[in-house]
């Protein structure tokens, strides 16, 4: 849980079904993103002293309101980090991501104040919208892959629509975190080319030999510069911003063609850039910020490539630990000595 601007590990109250479409899940495995570091540096405020964080999971639900009957109990799901009614216009348009009523779990008073899945348990809202069964065709999926379509695979799936990259495209990805390793993986998967790219070198490795993806290094080099030679001089038909730095927004403008997508997956808070007009808008850039990840609308997708073992993303896991560590697992992972630290409670 949030403790004095850190994490600390602590006995909480009991989730309960408080509303009928309430399901509560005991968790079997959770995870520690990158977007839970952001409740600890400030990027995203708001997150109450003793709340639970944590928005990964995979588990069984042991209750279920009145009106939470597509999951009974006892069936295996994983959960959405996006928490969304399912009924407003944009639900019913599948934009669950612009859900008028939309929250996140285990992030904050700004997105609900719902505690979190780095727990034993945990509450989820709407629980036939917010979970999904790894029953049928699902049932074989592992724990350790199924934990990624609620969040970053979907996340990946989600950007590689927006990419629009097709076979003979190349689609450049900016940040090889987890979050930018399966928007690549997915990018390969819709079709196109993915190349990679990242400022530290140990993570471009990481790319290359865990993922089995084109990586560039750019510590030294300029990003436009690198895929221009990457591609003979045609640039990629749209780049993934996978970081939240203006700096790499900035180089996702120079790596992109002209008439080009710009797909900005990173999170930003409170910063500012200054875009110069006339440059965007004579090479006719297509800025599309992606918001939060539109997971309802793609962990099909995301766990049919998984059954398929078209995208592999427990390949990610680096560290596996007790919850009791999840202290330590916060540290590593802040380091970046850990590229993804999934959790059992005990
Ligand atoms: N839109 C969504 O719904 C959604 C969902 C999940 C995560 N995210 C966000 O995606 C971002 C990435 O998440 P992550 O967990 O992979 O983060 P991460 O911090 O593990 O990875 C970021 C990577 O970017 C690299 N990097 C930083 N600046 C760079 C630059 N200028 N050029 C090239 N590489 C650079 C770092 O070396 C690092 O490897 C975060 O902001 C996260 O909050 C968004
Ligand atoms: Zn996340
Ligand atoms: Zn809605």
């Amino acid at each position: 849980m949030f403790a004095s601007g850190g994490v600390e590990v602590a006995e909480v109250a009991e989730p309960k079904v408080l509303e009928p479409t309430d399901a509560v899940v005991e968790v079997s495995l959770s995870a520690i993103c990158g977007s839970d570091l952001h409740l600890l540096d400030g990027k995203t405020p708001g997150m109450r002293e003793g709340g639970v964080i944590g928005h990964e999971f995979v588990g069984h639900v042991v209750a279920a309101g009145a009106h939470a009957g597509a999951h009974p109990e006892g069936t295996r799901v994983v959960g959405s980090f996006l928490i969304v009614c399912g009924a407003c216009v944009p639900c019913r348009e599948r934009r669950f991501n612009h859900c008028t009523e939309r929250r996140a779990l285990g992030l904050g008073t700004l997105t609900g104040d719902l505690d979190g899945a780095q727990a034993e348990r945990v509450r989820v809202p709407v629980a036939d919208v917010n979970l999904t069964a790894l029953t049928d065709a699902f049932a074989e999926i592992l724990d350790e892959q199924a934990i990624f379509c609620g969040d970053v695979l979907a996340t990946g799936i989600y950007a590689a629509h927006l990419a629009e990259g097709g076979p003979g495209d190349t689609v450049v990805v900016i940040g090889a975190g987890p979050v930018g390793l399966l928007c690549a993986a997915s990018v390969r998967a819709l079709g196109a080319r993915a190349i990679v790219l990242d400022a530290d070198p140990h993570r471009v490795e990481f790319a290359r030999e865990r993922m089995d993806l084109e990586a560039l290094d750019v510590s030294e080099a300029d990003a436009g510069e690198a895929i221009a030679e990457a591609t003979g001089g045609a640039m990629a038909a749209a780049t993934i911003e996978a970081v939240g730095h203006v700096s790499a927004f900035r180089s996702a403008m120079r790596t992109t063609a002209n008439g080009g997508r710009v797909v900005i997956v990173g999170v930003y808070g409170s910063e500012r850039y200054e875009l110069p007009m006339g440059m965007a808008w004579i090479r006719g850039l297509d800025l599309r910020f992606s918001g939060m990840a539109n997971v309802q609308a793609h962990w099909i997708e995301a766990l049919t490539q998984v059954a398929s073992g078209a995208i592999e993303p427990d390949a990610t896991i680096t560290h596996r630990m007790p919850l009791d560590e999840a202290v330590e697992g916060y540290r590593l992972f802040a380091a970046r000595e850990a590229m993804k630290v999934i959790l059992t409670p005990s």
